[in-house]
């Protein structure tokens, strides 16, 4: 397929097209979607293909057997990841959203806090404080656009009260894709402080040029006993709407107070994700590929267009096609950049001041698009910031 093929989404019921103009005041009609986090491409054939097996077969009763399933994800994390997965500590959650409060449930208690370094994917807290736990923002540092980690201050920042750390990795938003030294820090500050460590590494896929994702368990084998982690071939292959992804827990007894955790919930998995997620595992790696290759072409489209504003800086991804634009340099509140970029450009992006701490100056565009869209955004955005050239 050609990803410079333009699908119209608009009234499909697609969170990203159909609800900007009731959230942000942006019509479809002429406006660019750039918000939510899944593309406007479709997934590889062999995942086409899943669905159209199913329905030529037409009957769509319960699932069982997940063996198949399963062994299509440890082969793809051993490919992809070089990580061997024990294909007996998978669970199946309805999606990483999903995955967060199963182990906000399963490894917090109520009035107990959970750690996010932000600013971060902005549902983690949603979902963490709908559960009756608070959060602890640790604030990352920026410098000249690339964010780090300052354990030392979030020594003092934390209360005493936090038994979780959500982890980003790679990060949303920002791009980072962490090294070996950052995630041992990551790993030690949860041995200090005693936390659970969640390591949410949907991202892990869509990772551009020499960066490599390590995934957390390979990092630091010796934390396994807090470990958990988080995949999804939901951003990866573009099929977020299946709401299915993995929450993978090596640890006995972490895995006993999951599974307990799915069973009160009721927890099993859809027909439609299960199937699709094995094709995809199974038969996407080429398109992965060319698809990581758009993605860093439209980045540098991107950047290069944003960056020649003044007063605008758009971080350098490392992974992830969510772009991070920096306002602050435009001397502007965040109501006037915001007008301007939904008003005068006509572009949905998302509100930085949702990530936390940190995130006030920013917004977040989606590059998940046909270049001609990334360009029309680009010019757009010129115009819309022409006074300052
Ligand atoms: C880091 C991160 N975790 C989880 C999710 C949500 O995953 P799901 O759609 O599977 O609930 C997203 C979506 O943007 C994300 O960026």
């Amino acid at each position: 397929m050609s990803f410079d093929e333009i699908i119209d989404r608009r009234n499909t019921h697609s969170s990203k097209w159909d609800m900007m103009e009731p959230i942000y005041g942006v019509s479809p009609d002429d406006g660019l979607a750039m918000w939510v986090a899944d593309m406007d491409f479709k997934p590889p054939q062999c995942v086409l293909d899943a669905i159209i097996g199913m329905t030529d077969h037409g009957v769509f009763g319960y699932y069982a057997d997940e063996a198949s399933y399963r062994a299509a994800i440890c082969g793809w994390m051993e490919r992809r990841h070089n990580w061997a997965v024990d294909p007996e500590s998978i669970f199946t959650a309805h999606g990483l959203g999903n995955g967060t409060a199963l182990c906000t449930a399963a490894f917090t208690d109520p009035g107990d806090a959970v750690v996010l370094f932000t600013p971060v994917y902005h549902a983690f807290a949603k979902y963490i404080k709908a559960a009756g736990r608070t959060i602890t923002e640790c604030e990352m540092v920026n410098t000249d656009g690339h964010y780090t980690m300052d354990f030392d201050a979030y020594d003092d920042v934390l209360t005493g009260k936090e038994k979780m750390l959500m982890f980003c990795s790679p990060h949303n938003p920002g791009g980072r894709v962490w090294t070996q030294e950052e995630l041992q820090g990551v790993a030690d500050f949860c041995v200090k402080h005693d936390l659970i460590l969640v390591s949410d590494e949907i991202h892990h896929d869509l990772v551009f040029g020499e960066n490599k994702h390590i995934p957390m368990p390979n990092a630091v084998p010796e934390i396994s006993d807090r470990l958990v982690i988080m995949t999804a071939p939901s951003k990866t292959f573009n099929i977020a709407g299946n709401h299915t992804g993995n929450v993978i827990v090596h640890d006995k007894s972490l895995r006993e107070k999951f599974a307990t955790t799915m069973v009160a919930g009721g927890i099993s998995a859809n027909s439609f994700g299960l199937y699709m997620a094995e094709a995809a595992y199974t038969g996407g790696d080429a398109w992965v590929d060319e698809l990581v290759a758009y993605l860093a072409e439209n980045k540098r489209v991107f950047d290069e267009g944003v960056n020649a504003i003044p007063g605008l800086k758009s971080m350098n991804l490392e992974a992830t096609y969510l772009a991070w634009v920096d306002f602050s340099g435009t001397g502007m509140a965040t109501e006037e950049f915001i007008n301007r970029v939904r008003k005068v450009a006509k572009i949905a992006p998302n509100d930085g001041t949702t990530f936390g701490l940190g995130g006030d100056s920013f917004l977040r565009f989606n590059l998940g698009a046909p270049r001609s869209v990334i360009e029309e955004a680009v010019s757009r955005l010129q115009k819309a910031f022409s006074d300052l050239q």
